[in-house]
């Protein structure tokens, strides 16, 4: 065993959290603990991963569900096709797997939404493969412990990167090796560290070289594309309308008020949408990875006489029955529809 891997998983018994995905080796409520954590922080995780265990027990309960309650259930957590994939998987699972969860970390890389990443988070957490995880906690101790300024971006950087992963873990501990790495990261060598509590102060390099406030380095600056979202909410005698969002990306079978969208926030493109019975709300911004949106809600006491084919009528007070995305939500829990 490495000393790193040994000084690591030391602190790790002493000092790791007690997360319920931790006291399983059930690999579907591994994987489903790690889908939840690929983009959602772990305090706002743990409320969805223990609904999804009441709701979805075991693989099975979920390829049986609707994906219209499995979105539900995903509200609030952003980046929808994570659920959409878990719930596609789940069925593959029941209906080609006979219910089995695949064993290695090569039949589990073969499901949908699933990496290298979190392939080997399963393999090592629920069968005990020798499989390195290498995720952002990982970049940073990596980078700094080492001192390693090759990009974590760019094609040699990811090879360097997993190259010493794979070394360095250990092969009695896999998965306990893995939770440790990560859990320094997450705990002690965050973007600003803690260095007084790391149990690989005097070997971390970055620390001796002062390099750490500049590890990990990135090489591309992620490219961010403005959207510009306007939503018509009609209202009449308790009624309103909605959508459902077909196309692929963002939101993709969730449910919306009627939508334009435009690619400038200039008003003379806008002003179609205003009439003298309309009120606007003011923009909010809605930031995701690499988009922001820039939405509009503009309401209208009135149902239109014209109306698109998939627009659907609903009673308003029926609308958190349909998956809406968390901006849509969000809105309602501050205003009323009409
Ligand atoms: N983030 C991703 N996977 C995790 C895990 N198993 N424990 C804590 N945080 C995590």
């Amino acid at each position: 065993m490495s000393n790193f891997s040994l000084l690591i998983t030391n602190w790790y018994r002493q000092n790791g959290r007690n997360l319920p995905w931790r006291q399983t080796t059930d690999p579907y409520l591994i994987w489903l603990s790690e889908i939840i954590l690929q983009q959602t922080r772990v305090d706002q995780g743990m409320a969805y991963y223990e609904k999804f265990v009441r709701h979805y027990p075991t693989v099975k309960d979920l390829a049986n569900a609707q994906e219209i309650d499995v979105l539900n259930d995903w509200q609030g957590l952003g980046y929808y096709s994570r659920a959409r994939n878990l719930h596609f998987s789940a069925k593959f699972i029941q209906n080609e797997l006979d219910g089995k969860f695949p064993q290695t970390f090569k039949e589990i890389l073969g499901l949908k939404g699933v990496g290298k990443y979190t392939a080997a988070a399963i393999a090592s957490f629920a069968f005990g493969e020798v499989q390195a995880v290498v995720d952002g906690n990982v970049y940073r101790v990596l980078s700094r412990v080492f001192d390693i300024d090759t990009p974590m971006d760019s094609t040699a950087g990811v090879k360097e990167f997993q190259k010493l992963a794979d070394e360095l873990i250990s092969s009695e501990q896999p998965g306990e090796h893995n939770q440790a790495i990560m859990e320094l990261g997450a705990l002690i060598c965050t973007p600003k560290p803690v260095c007084e509590d790391c149990p690989l102060t005097e070997m971390c390099l970055a620390r001796a070289k002062q390099t750490i406030t500049n590890r990990p380095v990135k090489s591309k600056k992620t490219k961010v594309r403005n959207r510009f979202f306007h939503f018509k909410v009609f209202s009449d005698q308790g009624k309103t309308l909605i959508e459902k969002r077909t196309e692929k990306g963002i939101w993709q079978n969730m449910f919306q008020f009627p939508l334009e969208e435009f690619d400038t926030n200039d008003n003379s493109a806008i002003s179609s949408l205003r009439d003298n019975q309309s009120r606007e709300s003011a923009e909010i911004i809605h930031v995701l990875s690499h988009q922001r949106i820039h939405t509009v809600f503009h309401h209208y006491p009135f149902l239109p006489e014209e109306r698109k084919e998939h627009w659907i009528e609903i009673e308003h007070e029926k609308i958190q029955d349909y998956p809406l995305p968390r901006l849509v939500d969000r809105y309602l829990e501050e205003n009323t529809i009409d």
